[in-house]
């Protein structure tokens, strides 16, 4: 979603600033602007859709200014338009401002600013109240720190801004308020940005800015301030992110790249969280036998991907643990009041980590009493700041819109925690644990097994590209792993498709089945094989085309399977990980076929900081 960037220092802004944005872009945007302290004016440039066409128009102009913002929009209140792109601007033009989130008192605002300060707005959007309320405070003869802390005192929402003035050079003023904001600290010279990437090739060093936290930036000094605007110290964060991980490193598109990365990212979520006696332990974490005989239940929240993780935790948890467990889709369970206490443990999964959805659901869960763990990717992001315990992923900067390391490294997180808690309640023995485990850290290398037969998913791919509708069906965690393998396909290549537990498809949606429809079947559980070959039966009988997806050695199944895809042999209960990497790969060429935006499908953002 929408991208902010800031540079304050001595070399020329605008190619810092533009260069930020591009490694902004895979959150999602529809158009992108700067605003650039040039001399003793601000001036505003800002473009409908690629960052290419805002490059485009100013190419003939040069810039001399080493201080400016610059912004990626992501259409909330009003269309992708130039007009409506950010930087918004004060009625006398002296004010620029980029912002993230959303205003919901800014029809309330717009209405008192027209009628008792004469302003006229010129565009559709909510950021441009922020930018009128700055100017009109600042006639009053305020600094630019004054008018952001007095205009975030009348707001209401979501809003992280950034402002400039050409009153006063060399400084960027900024706000936070639920969505993200971090200050970079450079040699010479200051950043802040919604995100570390665009930081990365410049900085090791960052502030992360808490909720309510206004940062003064020149190119010397980085100033932050609380709600009372008192002065704040705090430690810096070192980055142990490299340049290259956030680049495609020769493939022809992140995703592509970080589905490749599992092997090695799931090697390393396990290898923080094993000793060399093979048991998890949960450093930085205090979860005792006492604070476990304290929680009855547990209640998963997630979106999107992360959702999916939750059920196949749900089941894991249940199962290794003997502890009751509710999964629910974040935006459902921040609006349903839910049965809290403290007795509840609370687990948050989050890849980003600043999904509002998520991070409002966190916050009505604490503040009914529920203990809350988040199972995290990116470090110091506002869920994990606000959990109280953090089970981090390590899963490396995922740049693709469509998840796929970050679910695996989810699913590990599972599997750990899982066996962790079992343990200590001692509802598993020892021996099955370690026989999990062993499990478990076979995972990378056969990851790589079937990475390494992905031209026979590519050849499939290449038959069934222009397919209308592909269902997704599969029993017990094969279902889970459905829902997932479904989400990938339409997120990226925009085929009609849908997931459903193999066991509901006779009540009602065999009617769908044609010849036409592509169907892939999950069918990795050795106990629940017999009735997924029953299921299967039943779709032949209606002439689909079947893909199969089971372990090695099921050669029964191509009797009634028009295609058959294998993943190495396994426990039933590791079997997700593996299954779900065909899938991503199925999803992949198909959208490549099809010439698909892969990396940032249309309409999609990374990381989704509004409702
Ligand atoms: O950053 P989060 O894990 O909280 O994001 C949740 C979802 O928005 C995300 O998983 C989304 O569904 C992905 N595009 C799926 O590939």
């Amino acid at each position: 979603m929408c991208g902010i960037v800031g540079y304050t220092g001595h070399q020329p802004a605008k190619e810092i600033i533009i260069d930020g944005l591009r490694k902004l872009e895979y959150r999602g945007y529809d158009s992108a602007g700067i605003a650039l302290l040039e001399g003793d004016h601000v001036v505003v440039r800002k473009k409908k859709g690629k960052i290419a066409n805002l490059e485009k128009a100013i190419a003939g102009e040069k810039f001399y200014a080493t201080t400016g913002i610059g912004h990626t929009r992501w259409a909330t209140h009003g269309a992708p338009t130039d007009g409506n792109a950010h930087p918004h601007i004060s009625q006398d033009g002296k004010i620029a401002v980029v912002h993230n989130g959303i205003i919901e008192n800014y029809m309330e605002l717009k209405e008192k600013l027209e009628k008792e300060h004469g302003i006229t707005f010129r565009s559709e959007t909510d950021t441009e109240v922020i930018a009128q309320i700055l100017g009109v405070l600042h006639q009053e003869k305020k600094s630019l720190q004054e008018c952001v802390y007095e205009a975030s005192k009348v707001m209401k929402g979501a809003y992280t801004f950034a402002a400039i003035c050409e009153d006063e050079p060399d400084r960027i003023v900024a706000f936070r308020k639920d969505t993200p904001l971090i200050a970079g600290i450079g040699d010479g010279c200051n950043f802040l940005a919604s995100d570390v990437t665009p930081l990365l090739k410049y900085l090791d060093e960052i502030y992360l800015i808490d909720n309510g936290e206004m940062i003064v930036c020149t190119p010397d000094r980085i100033e932050i301030f609380d709600e009372d605007g008192k002065p704040v110290h705090k430690d810096s964060l070192h980055v142990n992110w490299s340049v290259e991980d956030a680049q495609k490193g020769g493939y022809q598109h992140f995703m592509l790249k970080e589905i490749n990365e599992q092997p090695k990212a799931v090697s390393e979520t396990l290898g923080r969280r094993l000793d060399d006696g093979n048991h998890v332990h949960l450093d930085g974490i205090s979860l005792t036998k006492e604070d476990l005989a304290n929680i009855n239940k547990i209640d998963i929240v997630a979106c999107g991907t992360a959702y999916h993780a939750g059920l196949i935790g749900k089941y894991l948890i249940e199962k290794f643990a003997g502890i009751p467990v509710e999964v629910d889709v974040a935006s459902e369970y921040r609006y349903r009041d839910p049965l809290v206490d403290e007795h509840t443990l609370f687990i948050a999964v989050s890849q980003s980590g600043e999904t509002l959805d998520t991070l409002m659901s966190l916050r009505e869960a604490k503040s009914k009493g529920a203990r809350v763990l988040s199972i995290v990717n990116v470090v110091g992001s506002s869920v994990a700041r606000e959990s109280d315990d953090v089970f981090y992923t390590w899963a490396g900067p995922e740049i693709a819109v469509a998840s796929t390391k970050a679910y695996t490294t989810q699913l590990i997180c599972m599997y750990l925690l899982a066996l962790y808690i079992g343990r200590l309640n001692d509802h598993i023995t020892e021996e099955y644990s370690q026989k999990v485990i062993a499990e478990l850290k076979q995972l990378p290398d056969k990851i790589q097994d079937v990475l390494d037969h992905s031209s026979s998913v590519e050849s499939m791919a290449k038959l069934l590209y222009n397919r209308q509708q592909v269902f997704y069906i599969g029993r017990g965690l094969d279902a889970s792993v459905a829902y997932e393998g479904s989400l990938k396909l339409k997120e990226i290549s925009y085929i009609n498709s849908f997931a459903i537990a193999a066991g509901e498809l006779k009540h009602g949606t065999i009617a769908l089945i044609e010849p036409e429809t592509t169907v892939i079947a999950i069918a990795t559980q050795d106990f629940l094989y017999p009735k997924m070959y029953s299921n299967i039966e039943e779709i032949r009988a209606r002439h689909a085309h079947i893909i199969s997806l089971v372990k090695k050695g099921h050669e029964d199944i191509r009797k009634i399977s028009t295609d058959v895809l294998e993943i190495p042999d396994c426990m039933d209960e590791v079997a997700p990980v593996l299954a779900i990497v065909p899938l991503q790969l199925f999803s992949y060429y198909m959208a490549r076929e099809r010439g698909e935006n892969i990396d940032k499908p249309r309409n999609l953002a990374k990381s989704v900081t509004v409702e």
